[in-house]
């Protein structure tokens, strides 16, 4: 967990990557270690991609429960985020996650973004049957 917001400003220096990383009042850095997974894991299973996942999308869940607005991402530098919060070489770098308390008046944040129809992202039995 990041909270200096010195560090956070040099994570996108140039306004590169996304503006609203930098004025973030936080940010989560999640990290894996593959090395340290269960050992029956094949490491080139990557499943230590996907346990972090599932982490970062309960913590979105729980932030948001207390009121917090986050956004997963992955646009950023890792080069520079790695060397400004000193993580180790073999710690994976997954995502990071901005978050603070977010503006309710925010045009942003009243719109709802448009959801695509049930039936054309899930499928019944097969692959060609939408589900409905
Ligand atoms: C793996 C992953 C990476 C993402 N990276 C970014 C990002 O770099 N910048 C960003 O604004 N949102 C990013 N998002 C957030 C998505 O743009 C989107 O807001 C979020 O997944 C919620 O989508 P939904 O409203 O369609 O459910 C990312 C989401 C995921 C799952």
């Amino acid at each position: 967990m990041v909270t200096d917001s010195e560090k956070i400003k040099q994570f996108d220096p140039d306004g590169k990557w996304q503006s609203f990383v930098s004025s973030a009042p936080a940010v989560l850095v999640a990290c894996a270690n593959p090395h340290d997974t269960w050992e029956r894991y094949d490491e080139n299973d990557q499943r230590w991609v996907l346990d972090t996942s599932a982490a970062i999308e309960n913590i979105l869940i729980a932030m948001h429960a207390l009121g917090l607005g986050a956004v997963w991402t992955l646009s950023f530098s890792k080069n520079i985020v790695r060397k400004v919060c000193s993580i180790p070489k073999h710690w994976q770098i997954i995502s990071i996650v901005p978050f603070g308390y977010y503006d309710a008046e925010s045009d942003v944040n009243k719109r709802m973004r448009p959801r695509r129809p049930l039936e054309e992202v899930a499928f019944l039995n097969d692959a060609e049957t939408p589900f409905s």
